[in-house]
């Protein structure tokens, strides 16, 4: 008989919350997604990690559906694994998790269930990122603009460019992690992550890069995500290895009509005083081209799929968020953008004042260099009648093997 050696890193799946917020009416892990549990496809992303030690941190009550989970996932590594109760609060489940480690791990990650569609090479990278004395936390820079509210009110703006939101799993050496929670246990405070507690113990935690798949499932529109992202079909992926950094371009073109009330909005800015486009959100023909040429390089359908009237939640929206969740979808997908090129044609409004600005919030939401051009017609047809504008985007995108399951 061959012996094993014992792995010096342990994975603490946390899967004991109730789920208050998917409302589904069973815990949250035992949820299913396709065919398969947000826990079971947990698992498979953790069991094709480089092995580990894995505690999978169960409701009270659902030891059994854990354990049947983690031994479908294990397949033949299913000594490494084992279930043990949940608490009440995360922090107690992670306690839980903590109890059950073997004697020889000297690392520990602790992952939500949650995040269920984390890629193996997330959970690799992090294990591979812990030194002694620091912890370290995948995370992803924040794309929508932020606010500091007060009861109704606005009170300010949020430099977006200081913040990431932080992702698991979060990866600790052993020995400072448990006189961390030690510490948290006697203190009688709860902590909204390992990364926090940690850090309120004096350690340090550093950063790596997150990558979209991992979200939390929290409500049932992330699970509708995770469902639409399982059942996506893959041709948009690189067919063979040699097509890898080679760029796929794509064209969009969008035409709207001026109408309606309020003030123009206009690649990605409001033009007070212009009259306004009609459209299904705010009419913003440039930003609606980029859209369909990044999906339309990325072979990922276009805007009317994703964001036509059969989606309300994008009703009114402007460009940052149109073009916020194309660079997700993009990334999803493993693909990661180049540039793009965009013309306006049309009288109104005069550009060439606000290209730069208009280029720099483009440029801002899609993370790649966006350039804006604009022209008339020479009072040709609609554009030059006054009617209406008429945009012609090209993207270029490459796949960005390292994001790709
Ligand atoms: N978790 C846990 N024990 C708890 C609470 C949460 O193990 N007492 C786990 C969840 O199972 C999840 C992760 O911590 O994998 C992140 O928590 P969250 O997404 O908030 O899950 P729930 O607490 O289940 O959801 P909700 O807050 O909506 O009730
Ligand atoms: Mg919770």
């Amino acid at each position: 008989m061959t012996l094993l050696p014992v792995p010096d890193i342990a994975i603490i799946v946390v899967a004991a919350g109730s789920g208050t917020r998917l409302e589904a009416g069973a815990p949250k892990a035992l949820v299913g997604i396709d065919a398969h549990s947000i826990l079971r496809h947990a698992l498979d992303g953790v069991f094709a990690a480089d092995a580990a030690q894995v505690v999978v941190v169960a409701p009270a009550g659902y030891e059994g559906d854990a354990l049947a989970e983690l031994e479908a996932a294990a397949g033949d590594r299913r000594d490494l694994g084992r279930v043990v109760t949940g608490g009440a609060t995360r922090q107690q489940s992670v306690a839980a998790g903590l109890a059950a480690l073997w004697g020889d791990v000297t690392t520990v990650l602790v992952h939500d269930a949650a995040r269920a569609l984390t890629p193996p090479t997330q959970i690799d990278a992090v294990a591979q990122s812990v030194v002694p004395g620091e912890g370290v936390i995948p995370v992803l820079p924040v794309i929508d603009t932020l606010k500091k509210v007060a009861g109704g009110a606005v009170v300010s703006a949020v430099d977006r460019s200081e913040l990431a939101a932080a992702q698991t799993p979060q990866g600790f050496p052993r020995a400072e992690l448990e006189a961390a929670y030690t510490a948290a246990l006697a203190g009688g405070i709860e902590y909204t992550d390992d990364a926090a507690l940690f850090a309120a113990a004096g350690y340090r935690v550093r950063h790596i890069e997150g990558s979209a798949r991992a979200f939390k499932i929290t409500t049932p529109a992330d699970l509708e995500r995770a469902r639409h992202l399982l059942a996506a079909p893959t041709p948009a992926r690189p067919a063979s290895i040699d097509l890898v950094g080679i760029p796929r371009v794509g064209v969009g073109t969008d035409v709207h009509a001026f109408g309606g009330d309020g003030n123009l909005w206009l690649a990605g800015l409001e033009w007070p005083g212009e009259r306004p486009l009609s459209g299904h959100s705010d009419g913003d023909a440039v930003a609606h081209a980029i859209v369909d040429a990044l999906l339309g390089a990325a072979g990922l359908g276009d805007i009317g799929e994703h964001f036509g009237t059969a989606h309300p939640e994008y009703a009114g929206a402007h460009a940052d968020v149109f073009l916020a969740r194309t660079r997700e979808l993009l990334a999803e997908s493993g693909f990661a953008i180049g540039n793009v090129s965009v013309q306006l044609q049309g009288n109104r409004p005069r550009f060439s004042a606000r290209r730069r600005e208009a280029e720099a919030v483009l440029s801002a939401v899609l993370g790649a260099p966006v350039s804006v051009t604009a022209t008339t017609t020479d009072g040709l047809g609609f554009p030059g009648r006054g009617e209406g504008v008429a945009v012609t985007a090209i993207a270029a995108v490459v796949s960005d093997v390292s994001r790709i399951m």
